[in-house]
C-alpha cells in the first residue's frame, strides 16, 4: 500500500481509504478471501485516524465488499469480485440503415407496466428523488417572477442559467459564453439538432456499440446511416478501431460518449480523448458528444467534456439536467462555438423555445448551491446502488453471466449465455413484476440478443432485491 492519501482532496477522506482498497482489489492485489491491514495498522501507515479506516471499512462492508469476522478482522468477501466484463464485440462490417422504431416503442410501453419493479428506465434521480427541493424553488420562483415565468422565453434559452452552464463548464476547464449555448428541450432534442447540422440523409453516423437507443431512433427518423463501432467494457472505445473505421467508410460525424457511455458506464480516459478528438478533426469529422452523464462519475474527478480538446471547432456537445436533477423538465442544452448560431435557428424552427419556468426553476437550483450538494449525495446513492446490484447479481444469476463495473451512471450491462433471448427474458421478468431493458435495442444489429440492462437509478429497498432474486432465478435457469 505505496500510494497516501491526499488531504487537499475534495473527497472525504473514508471515501479515499475506501477507494484505495477497492483499486487494490481491482488490480488484484488484494484477492477475495484476503484479510485486510487492521484499522490500527492502516491508521498508522496512512497517518490518519481509526475512526476514519472504520468509517471506509464499515461502508465496504454495508456494500459487501468486506466482512468482518469476530475477533479476526476484515475480509475481502468474493461475490463481486466473481464477475467479468461483457466481452468485446467484433467490428461491424458495413454501415445499415436503422430498424428500431417499433421495438424500442413497444419496450417502452411495456417498461412501465404498473407494479413491475422498474430496472428498465435509466432514471438515476429516482434513486434520490429531489423533487421537495425542485418545489420549493417552482414555488419560490413563481411568486418572484410572477406571469413572466410562465411567457415565452428567449428562443436560445434563460439567459441566467446559460450563465449557470459557462461557470460549470469553467470549473471543467472549457471557456465558453453564453452565445455558444442553445438550451433544448432535453439532450434528446440537442442531439436532433446536431445531427441535423452534421449530416444529412444518407450519411453515415458512427456510434459506440452498444449504444443509447435514442440515438439510433433519431438515426433512423433522420434516414441516415449507423456504422457500429465496438466498446470495451473497462476502457471505451478504441482508437486504432475509430481510425480503422473513418479509413474504410465515408463516416460523416460520430456520436460517442466519451466520459460515462450508456449503457456500458465505460469512460475513455484523458489521453485517449484529446487523441480521438484530434484524430476526427483532422479528418474533418464532427463529434457530436453526448455528455447527459457525465456528472454521474464514480471516480474522484469528473471527465473532462470533449470540447475541452477541440482546436478546429467539430466537437458539438449535448447534455441536459435529466440524469441530474429532473427528466421530466426537459431542459437540455448543446454547446459549440462553431455551430451555435445554426443550432439556435434550427432550435426556433423545431420547437420556439424551451419551457421557461423549467428553465428559471433550475437556474435558481443551481445558482443556491442546493444541485451541486444534491450531486454530490445522487453519486453516492449511485454508487452504493451498483454495489448492490453488482453482488446480488454475482451471487444469484449464475456462472455464465458477465456484467459491467460502470466508471459512473445508473446502469448494468449483462452478457447472459449465448442461448438467452433477451427479448424472450423481457416477457419473462415482467410476468414476474420486473422490467428490463432488451440488449436488442442498443444496436442496429442483432448482435446483442442475449443481452440486457438493468437499471440501479431507484430507491434500494427489499422489494429491488427480491425482484433480483426472481430474475436471477430465471437467468439461472435458461440454456449456456
Ligand atoms: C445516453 C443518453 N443520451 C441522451 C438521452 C436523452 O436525454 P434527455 O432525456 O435529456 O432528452 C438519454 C436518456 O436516456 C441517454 O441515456
Amino acid at each position: 500500500m505505496g500510494r497516501q492519501i491526499d488531504r487537499q482532496e475534495s473527497r472525504y477522506l473514508y471515501r479515499q481509504v475506501a477507494d484505495l482498497i477497492r483499486e487494490m482489489r481491482d488490480t488484484g492485489t488484494l484477492r477475495p478471501g484476503d484479510r485486510i491491514p487492521s484499522l490500527r495498522k492502516l491508521a498508522e501507515r496512512l497517518k490518519i485516524s481509526i475512526p476514519t479506516i472504520k468509517q471506509a471499512y464499515e461502508e465496504l462492508e454495508r456494500i459487501g465488499l468486506l466482512e468482518a469476522r469476530p475477533k479476526s478482522g476484515y475480509y475481502l468477501t468474493s461475490s463481486a469480485n466473481k464477475s467479468s466484463s461483457p466481452r468485446k464485440p467484433r467490428m461491424a462490417a458495413s454501415a445499415v440503415p436503422v430498424s428500431r422504431q417499433e421495438l424500442i416503442e413497444q419496450v417502452h410501453n411495456a417498461v412501465h407496466t404498473p407494479g413491475a419493479v422498474p430496472l428498465g428506465i435509466s432514471n438515476p434521480v429516482g434513486a434520490l428523488p429531489n423533487d421537495r427541493a425542485l418545489a420549493r424553488w417552482t414555488r419560490r420562483v413563481m411568486a418572484s417572477a410572477r406571469e413572466h415565468a410562465i411567457g415565452y422565453g428567449p428562443f436560445a434559452g434563460f439567459e441566467p442559467l446559460r450563465r449557470q452552464l459557462v461557470l460549470r463548464y469553467l470549473d471543467m476547464g472549457l471557456n465558453t459564453t453564453p452565445e455558444q449555448l442553445v438550451i433544448t428541450n432535453g439532450a434528446q432534442e440537442a442531439l436532433a439538432i446536431s445531427l441535423q447540422l452534421l449530416a444529412k440523409p444518407g450519411d453515415i453516423i458512427a456510434v459506440e456499440s452498444p449504444c443509447y437507443f435514442g440515438i439510433l431512433e433519431l438515426i433512423e427518423s433522420l434516414g441516415m446511416l449507423a456504422y457500429e463501432i465496438p466498446l470495451c467494457a473497462d476502457t471505451g472505445l478504441s482508437l486504432n478501431d475509430v481510425a480503422n473505421a473513418i479509413d474504410k467508410h465515408p463516416i460523416k460525424a460520430c456520436v460517442f460518449s466519451s466520459s460515462i457511455t450508456n449503457p456500458m458506464g465505460a469512460r475513455l480516459d484523458e489521453d485517449s480523448k484529446q487523441d480521438l478528438v484530434s484524430l476526427l478533426e483532422n479528418r474533418g469529422i464532427g463529434l457530436i458528444e453526448d455528455d447527459v452523464y457525465g456528472d454521474l462519475y464514480f471516480d474522484s474527478q469528473r471527465g473532462k467534456p470533449a470540447q475541452c480538446y477541440s482546436q478546429k471547432g467539430l466537437v458539438i456537445t449535448c447534455s441536459s439536467f435529466s440524469k441530474t436533477a429532473a427528466p421530466g423538465h426537459r431542459v437540455g442544452w448543446l454547446l459549440s462555438p462553431e455551430y451555435a448560431g445554426a443550432a439556435a435557428r434550427l432550435k426556433r424552427a423545431l420547437s420556439c423555445s424551451s419551457a421557461l419556468l423549467n428553465q428559471w426553476v433550475l437556474a435558481e437550483y443551481l445558482v443556491s448551491g442546493e444541485y451541486d450538494r444534491y450531486l454530490r449525495q445522487l453519486r453516492q446513492v449511485l454508487f452504493t446502488n451498483k454495489e448492490r446490484m453488482r453482488a446480488c447479481i454475482a451471487g444469484n444469476f449464475g456462472d455464465n453471466v458477465r456484467f459491467t463495473n460502470p466508471a459512473g451512471g445508473a446502469v448494468l450491462w449483462l452478457e447472459l449465455p449465448k442461448k438467452t433471448d433477451g427479448s424472450q427474458l423481457f416477457h419473462q421478468a415482467l410476468d414476474a413484476g420486473v422490467s428490463l431493458m432488451p440488449g436488442t435495442l442498443f444496436a442496429p444489429s442483432d448482435r446483442y440478443r442475449h443481452c440486457v440492462r438493468l437499471s440501479y437509478g431507484l430507491p434500494w429497498t427489499d422489494k429491488v432485491e427480491e425482484a433480483l432474486l426472481r430474475l436471477g432465478k430465471i437467468v439461472a435457469s435458461e440454456p449456456c
